[in-house]
């Protein structure tokens, strides 16, 4: 689908990857994005970017109203980003539970309430201009780092989720998308001493695999080149991560 003359909603708009998700949607045409946040005041500054484009909405993921209420509300979506997550420190012998299930949570559930409730407007629109849904995945998807025992439990689910509504949707037209970043230059990594990408790489390589018909997106060197690895001897990176 092409993003010139979408309606996008992107949840976690207010800040890094998702902030970036914005501004590169609005650079191509988008017609309409609904910038959601659990905190609608903390959109202010996303919202000056194109007051007549832009509107706000309060959106935590985990919260089926509010999830629910969303949807009737921008029912002109035609792409819908699954961007809001959160990232747990700790193995699964150490981490706090309740951060645990926040993860869990956030980037399980969260995503799939949202494609729950927005289904039926995605259908409706693949007939007429195109749909698309992209989820915001994480290459430790694919083979867990011991140190985010809940993170990668988390976005594996979401992966896996990821490969069950691309078949489920597939029949009314809607594309999904899973992008798998490395390490991004955003709040959720501020402490990791590492090379990191810029969240406008990856918002660009994001919209490029929605325009391209990609199902997969390895958004950065990182990320392609642990992707390599992982299709040449996946237990090979299971054993670097187990060492780090
Ligand atoms: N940074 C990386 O290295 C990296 C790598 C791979 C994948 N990712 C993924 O990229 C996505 C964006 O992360 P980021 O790097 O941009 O991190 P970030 O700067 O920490 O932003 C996280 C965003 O998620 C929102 N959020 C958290 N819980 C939410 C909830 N329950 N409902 C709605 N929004 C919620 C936050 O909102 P508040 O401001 O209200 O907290 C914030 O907007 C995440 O899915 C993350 O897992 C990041």
């Amino acid at each position: 689908m092409q993003i010139r003359h979408s309606t996008a909603l992107v949840t976690g708009a207010n800040r890094g990857i998702g902030r970036s998700l914005v501004e590169a949607l609005l650079d191509r045409g988008a017609e309409r994005v609904y910038a959601t946040a659990r905190r609608i005041r903390t959109l202010d500054s996303v919202v000056e970017l194109a007051p007549d484009r832009i509107v706000p909405l309060a959106l935590d993921v985990t919260d089926r109203r509010q999830v629910q209420a969303a949807a009737e509300r921008a029912r002109d979506v035609s792409l819908l980003i699954n961007n809001a997550g959160a990232l747990a420190m700790g193995s699964v012998v150490d981490a706090p539970f309740e951060l645990v299930a926040r993860d869990i949570d956030t980037n399980y559930y969260g995503p799939l309430h949202m494609i729950r409730a927005f289904a039926p407007a995605l259908t409706e629109q693949a007939g007429t201009r195109g749909a698309a849904i992209v989820n915001v995945l994480t290459i430790v998807a694919l083979a867990s780092m011991p140190g985010l025992g809940a993170y990668n439990a988390s976005k594996a689910a979401a992966w896996s989720l990821t490969q069950s509504a691309r078949a489920t949707l597939a029949g009314a037209g809607v594309q999904v998308v899973g992008v798998y970043p490395g390490a991004v230059d955003t709040d959720m990594i501020r402490d990791f001493e590492m090379a990191k990408t810029a969240p406008s790489v990856i918002a660009q390589a994001t919209l490029d695999g929605v325009e391209t018909g990609a199902e997969d997106v390895f958004p950065d060197a990182m990320s392609r080149q642990l992707y390599e690895a992982w299709r040449a001897d996946h237990k090979a990176v299971e054993h670097q991560f187990a060492s780090m």
